[in-house]
């Protein structure tokens, strides 16, 4: 695993948070079209907070091991602040990537996001339906 920090092949080795969520407040997906990887999370979300995290990843390593250690990076932060995280804020936090790996780091944000979302969606959807209030 040439080019890849301690961390990424520690976490591409030991995945964190891996599996599904039955239950989940919010489910996203993303794939790279380009190499086919594809990445799902699930999210409970509680006080406008990451409570649980859960990932399934069809990828290789750099993409499994940085969606490991994103999941570890977001569980506890706010949806808001965690939606705004960007790739190289999670390239960095993985050690850096080999440049033909770089766009293995979009995967986690991007489903993430695609979770925040949906789960938003599911919350403005039960305020409609229970006559309004917070969302
Ligand atoms: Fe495409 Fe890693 S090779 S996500």
């Amino acid at each position: 695993m040439a080019g890849y920090s301690d961390i990424l092949q520690e976490h591409f080795k030991n995945p964190r948070n891996v599996g599904e969520m039955e239950d989940a407040d919010g489910v996203g997906r993303v794939g790279d079209p380009t190499c086919g990887d594809y990445v799902v999370i699930w999210i409970k979300v509680r006080d406008e907070h990451i409570s649980e995290i859960k990932f399934k990843c069809l990828g290789c390593p750099a993409a499994i091991g940085t969606t490991s250690i994103f999941c570890e990076m977001v569980r506890g932060m706010h949806v808001d602040r965690a939606a705004e995280l960007s790739d190289e804020v999670l390239e960095e936090a993985a050690g850096g990537l080999p440049e033909e790996k770089r766009h293995c780091s979009n995967l986690a944000p991007g489903a993430l996001y695609d979770a925040i979302v949906n789960y938003v969606t599911r919350e403005v959807a039960k305020s409609a339906r229970t006559g309004g209030g917070k969302v």
